[in-house]
Formats: C-alpha cells, structure tokens, sequence
C-alpha cells in the first residue's frame, strides 16, 4: 500500500455526531421518530438520501421536492452553526499524530468523503492544505455505497485502488471500498459490524497496519 484515503466524518473528527443531533432536531420538529440506530444507516450517505431513510418513519402526506429540500436546508443550517464552534482543538492529538507519522513512512493521504462541508470542516480542524488530495460531495454524483469517491480520491493521488487502503466508520462506506477494489480498515460503527479487512478499537491502530 502506498497511499490511505479518510473517510472524515467519524474517521478524523467526531462531526457525525453534529450530523445526529442536527437531523435529531429536525426530526423532532416534525414529529418524526429518529433514534440512533436509524443514525447508524445514515452514516457516509448523502444529505439527500439521509433525508429519505428518516422519511421512512413519516405515515402524512407525501413531501414535495421542495419541502423536501427545505428540510435539508434547515438541517444543514443547525449543523454549520455546530460547525462555526469547532478549532484545531477538535483533532484529537493522537490522530494527527498517527497522520503525521503515517506521511512520514512515506504514505500519500487523502480525504474521500461524502460531505459538501468537507473544505470547511478541514479548516475548522486546521488541516487545510494538509492532505496530498481531497474528494468529496463537491466532486461526485452518487455516494457511498458507490465507489466514486474513492475512485477519485485514488484518481487524484495517480494511485490505482490497489494501492490505496480506505479508512471508514461506516458500513455504506466499507462497502463502497470494497466495490471500488480497495481494502479497507474501520473503526466505530463499521468495526463493530465487522466489515473491514481490518477492525480497529482506534484510529491509531492504522500504525501497526500501514508499517
Ligand atoms: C458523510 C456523513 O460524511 O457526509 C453523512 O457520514 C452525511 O452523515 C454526508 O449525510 C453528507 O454531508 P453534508 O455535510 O454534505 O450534509
Ligand atoms: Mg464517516
């Protein structure tokens, strides 16, 4: 392996749990039941088809489009007014110390991430400019379990997936690892179900992986 591609969200800083409570308040306002659990299928899926998975517990009338992208607008309002409070504090140091010493073993480091926020975000966290290339819900037409994020991220390196190892929290994301020919190394959710070539307890596991 020579280059790691990061998921961000739940990967390299604690966002999805921005994206929880923001789609908790929305969902609450409308009467919906949303519980972390249903979270857990939201993880490394759009804005959009977020929205959809907690529309599955409305029994009213249809939504329009409109509506529709209303909710979603409102939703990411709450959650950019979470993200206007992060800072460099918000890295955990032995995270960026694993990506330190990871590029210092020679390993090309990119983000692939489902997130529009995604430039925003790494600058809260003081990692503009940091990774060797970026790819994320501004570049792609379809999100995880599809592999285009991946495939970009690896395509922006000059890498073939083959050489690539993807670092994810969710199971939609291991998944979309795996379809892209990548193997893949997870923590959080996705560890607990399993669905890595690695399983990890911690992020800075990935030291003994990527020697
Ligand atoms: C992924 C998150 O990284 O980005 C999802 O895991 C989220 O929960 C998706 O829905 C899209 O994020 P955003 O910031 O574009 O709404
Ligand atoms: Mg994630």
């Amino acid at each position: 392996m020579k280059a790691i591609i990061f998921d961000l969200d739940g990967v390299i800083c604690f966002t999805d749990e921005y994206h929880y409570l923001a789609w908790k308040q929305l969902a609450d306002r409308l009467g919906i039941e949303f519980d972390r659990t249903i979270n857990n299928r939201l993880r490394g899926v759009s804005r959009m088809a977020s929205l959809e998975i907690i529309l599955e517990k409305w029994h009213g009338e249809p939504f329009s489009q409109e509506q529709k992208e209303a909710f979603a607008a409102e939703k990411n309002d709450i959650y950019r007014e979470s993200l206007k409070n992060m800072s460099p504090a918000d890295l955990a140091p032995e995270t960026k110390a694993a990506l330190i010493e990871l590029r210092n073993r020679g390993y090309k480091l990119a983000i692939g991430s489902s997130s529009k926020n995604t430039p925003f975000i790494l600058g809260q966290i003081g990692l503009s400019g940091f990774f060797d290339a970026v790819s994320d819900g501004n570049n792609i037409t379809r999100s995880k379990p599809d592999p285009e994020v991946f495939l970009k991220a690896a395509e922006f390196l000059g890498m073939e997936p083959a050489e690539c190892l993807v670092v994810e929290d969710a199971v939609s994301g291991a998944e979309a690892g795996h379809a892209g020919g990548f193997k893949v190394a997870c923590v959080g959710d996705a560890a607990q179900a399993g669905v890595g070539d690695w399983n990890m307890g911690s992020f800075t596991e990935l030291l003994d992986i990527c020697k």
